[in-house]
Order: structure tokens, then C-alpha cells, then sequence
């Protein structure tokens, strides 16, 4: 396999050579490395360095008695830039011999092999045989294969990237429903829709694991979804955290939506509005997607290290940070579609909305959405001023 150098953050690593005119998925490199990933992997790093000194100061541990799985590793980029740049205990799995020996030399080339446990083998069998403080899956597609081996694994953290979007925002529906046990739907929201199946799959999961889940910081960005997840073990903790899964019934002529907590529920069937037929989406997560304190800390840990995607992190997380908490959000443009009416700066229209007395903020799914706790009627009531 030839290679060549690459440097993220202030990690080397030898990755393959891809023909310029080779999609990844079709890739012959017989090891995957993703430079699109760069972004989620500089997030990463700040996301545990905040989470490994919350854990090594509440423990009285020192950092290198974390420990830290990439259980589907490649070339091995994500964790040795956690060893090289969190400083925390890693252990780096494949059941790629290609990959194994790239790791294995990756972490001799950043002198990391007093930091470093490289093992070959199949995710599953180690995650059910080891505990690990921070377990992290990283796959091709879909999680759920994954993820009670997980969930069993997962002492504090669990994080988790999807980019099977298709599946989860309801664009491929069976293949959705086979693999997360739940409902999606293709809506304006679908971004969200997926993250919130993701998120309610990993809690019944967890639950399983008389484990309860706490999200830390969540996001989805152009083909992928991510979740960092706080762990606690508890059947009490698991039971509480299970009241956050339901369902969504969603208006497609109306756009008006209703969020029902619980899994055995009644759900109206005729939209509150204007009685049109309703979608229903779930069972998934309607409980919060970021912790606001903890974004914070990641923001401190972005702004003191060297990134090559620094300023888009911030300006996520950022926005996720003051992303209001509720459940679905509304895009501007299709409503003022719908209103026959032209769409006007975001900033202007959450003005207004906070001025009439609700609360708005903007999200980090798209531009041109927003959240609000306003109702539907009275969303539509305050784009029609701007008529
Ligand atoms: C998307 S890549 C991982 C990318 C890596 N985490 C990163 O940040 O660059 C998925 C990897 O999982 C490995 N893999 C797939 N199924 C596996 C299994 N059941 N056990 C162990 N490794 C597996 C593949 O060989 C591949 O290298
Ligand atoms: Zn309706």
C-alpha cells in the first residue's frame, strides 16, 4: 500500500494514497482514512480533552489513568491524535491487518507507544471483553451493529458517529426502521430527526445496561451525525432518562407538529390545526442535545490548541450552545413559501419573535432555521408582519 504523510491538529500519520478520481466508498486502499472527517475528529480532541479533565478532577485520577477505545480505528488518526493531543490512555482496534500494521507504525512515528494498546479483532468481541472510560464508534454507515457491545463497554463516555443519513432522516425508511427499531420522517427537520433516532436507539440501548445517558454535546453536519454521551450506571438513572424517548406527529400540509413523551401513548391522528392527517415519527430522543455548561469547556479547549478546522468548530458549537431546547425546528424559507411572502434576515425574524414574547434562537442544522417554543399559528402570525 503506498502513502503519504498528513498532519491534523499536531498528530502525523501515514494514510493511503486514494486516485484523485476514486470516490472513498469505491476506495481500493485497503485502509480507510476520510480528510472530510478532520472536523469531527478536531472536535473530538476538544470534546475529550474537556470531558478527561471533568473525570481526572472529580476522580482525583491523573489523565493517563483514562482510558480511551477507537474500537473501529483505520489508520488510527482519531485515536492517536487523542493520546498525542488529550494525553489520556489509548486503545486502538481493527480487524484490518492492513490497518493494524498502519497503526502500528502511526504510533511509532509520533512516539506514542508507551500510550498506545493496538489490538486485531473484531469490535464486538473486545468491547464485551474490555471497559473502557471512553468508548468511541466510528464506522462505515450504520452504528447499530455496535452499539450494545457499547453500551456494555462504556464506563463515563460513549461517542458515536452515524453516516447512514438516509436511513435515519427517513429518505431510506425500511432500511431506517430495520436498523434503529423506530419510525423516521422525511421532513423539513430531517436532520434532526435522525440525530434525536439516533440518540432514542442508544438510550434503549443503554437501558438494556441499566445505564443512563446524558448528552454532552450533539450535531449533525452534511453526511454525518455525532453524538458525545455521558454515562452513568443506574437502573433508576436508566428509567428517568427512558421518559425522554417518544413521538413526533408531524402535519405535512400544515407543518404543525406535537411531541408526545412515552412508548405506549396515544397519538392524535388529525393535526390541532387544521385536522389534515398526521405523520408519526419515533419511537426517538426528545430530551436536550447539548449541555450548555460543558460547551463551555469546549470552547476553552478549541480556542487554546492549533486546528486546521478550528473556526468552523467553534462556530458550531457556538451554535449549538445557544440552540433553544425543544424538540423540532422550522425553516424559514419554506414558510415564508408557504405565506407567498419573501424570507427576511434570521436575526430580524427572532427579534421579532422574542419581542411578541417567545423564546428563539437559531440552530446548527441549516441557515435558515430556527427554534422557538412559539406554536405554529403564532410563528405564522409574526411572518405575516413582514408581508
Ligand atoms: C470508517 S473506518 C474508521 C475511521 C476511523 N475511526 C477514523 O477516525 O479515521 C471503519 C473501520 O472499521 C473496521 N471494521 C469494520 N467492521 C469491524 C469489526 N466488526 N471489528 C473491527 N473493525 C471493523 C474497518 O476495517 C475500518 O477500518
Ligand atoms: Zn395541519
Amino acid at each position: 500500500m503506498s502513502t503519504r504523510t498528513i498532519i491534523e491538529g499536531c498528530t502525523q500519520a501515514l494514510v493511503p494514497i486514494v486516485p484523485e478520481d476514486q470516490p472513498l466508498s469505491i476506495s481500493l486502499a485497503s485502509v480507510f482514512y476520510n480528510p472530510e472527517m478532520e472536523l469531527n475528529r478536531d472536535i473530538s480532541v476538544a470534546v475529550i480533552a474537556a470531558y478527561s479533565e471533568l473525570i481526572a478532577s472529580h476522580k482525583e485520577l491523573n489523565l493517563s489513568d483514562i482510558t480511551y477505545v477507537d474500537a473501529l480505528a483505520a489508520s488510527g488518526i482519531r485515536g492517536l491524535r487523542i493520546a498525542k493531543e488529550v494525553g489520556i490512555n489509548v486503545t486502538l482496534n481493527d480487524w484490518n491487518q492492513d490497518a493494524h500494521d498502519l497503526i502500528k507504525k502511526n504510533t511509532e512515528l509520533n512516539k506514542l507507544n508507551e500510550k498506545i494498546k493496538i489490538n486485531l479483532g473484531n469490535a464486538n468481541v473486545l468491547l464485551h471483553k474490555e471497559r473502557y472510560n471512553i468508548v468511541d464508534i466510528d464506522p462505515f454507515g450504520s452504528p447499530t451493529t455496535y452499539l450494545d457491545a457499547a453500551c456494555n463497554s462504556a464506563i463515563n463516555m460513549l461517542a458515536v458517529t452515524a453516516t447512514d443519513t438516509a436511513p435515519l432522516c427517513g429518505a431510506h425508511l425500511n432500511s431506517g426502521i430495520r436498523k434503529y427499531g423506530a419510525v423516521p420522517l422525511n421532513v423539513e427537520y430531517h436532520s434532526e430527526m435522525g440525530l434525536r433516532i439516533l440518540l432514542g436507539r442508544i438510550a434503549r440501548d443503554l437501558a438494556r445496561h441499566e445505564k443512563a445517558m446524558h448528552p454532552l454535546f450533539c450535531h449533525a453536519t452534511r453526511h454525518y451525525v455525532r453524538a458525545y454521551l455521558d454515562i452513568k450506571k443506574s437502573a433508576k438513572g436508566a428509567d428517568k432518562c427512558l421518559k425522554n424517548i417518544g413521538f413526533i406527529s408531524h402535519c405535512t400540509k400544515c407543518s404543525c407538529r406535537s411531541v408526545h413523551y412515552g412508548l405506549a401513548v396515544s397519538i392524535p391522528d388529525k393535526c390541532g390545526v387544521c385536522g389534515h392527517q398526521t405523520n408519526i415519527a419515533g419511537p426517538l430522543w426528545l430530551g436536550p442535545l447539548h449541555d450548555k455548561g460543558f460547551c463551555n469547556s469546549i470552547l476553552e479547549q478549541l480556542n487554546k490548541r492549533e486546528l486546521g478546522k478550528k473556526e468552523h468548530a467553534v462556530k458550531l458549537v457556538e451554535l449549538c450552545k445557544n440552540e433553544l431546547d425543544v424538540p423540532t425546528f422550522y425553516d424559514q424559507h419554506l414558510l415564508s413559501k408557504k405565506l407567498g411572502i419573501s424570507a427576511i434576515p434570521m436575526e430580524e425574524l427572532l427579534k421579532e419573535l422574542v419581542t411578541n414574547g417567545f423564546e428563539a434562537s437559531r440552530t446548527h442544522f441549516s441557515g435558515t432555521s430556527f427554534k422557538t417554543n412559539a406554536g405554529l399559528e403564532g410563528i405564522l402570525d409574526t411572518l405575516r408582519r413582514f408581508r
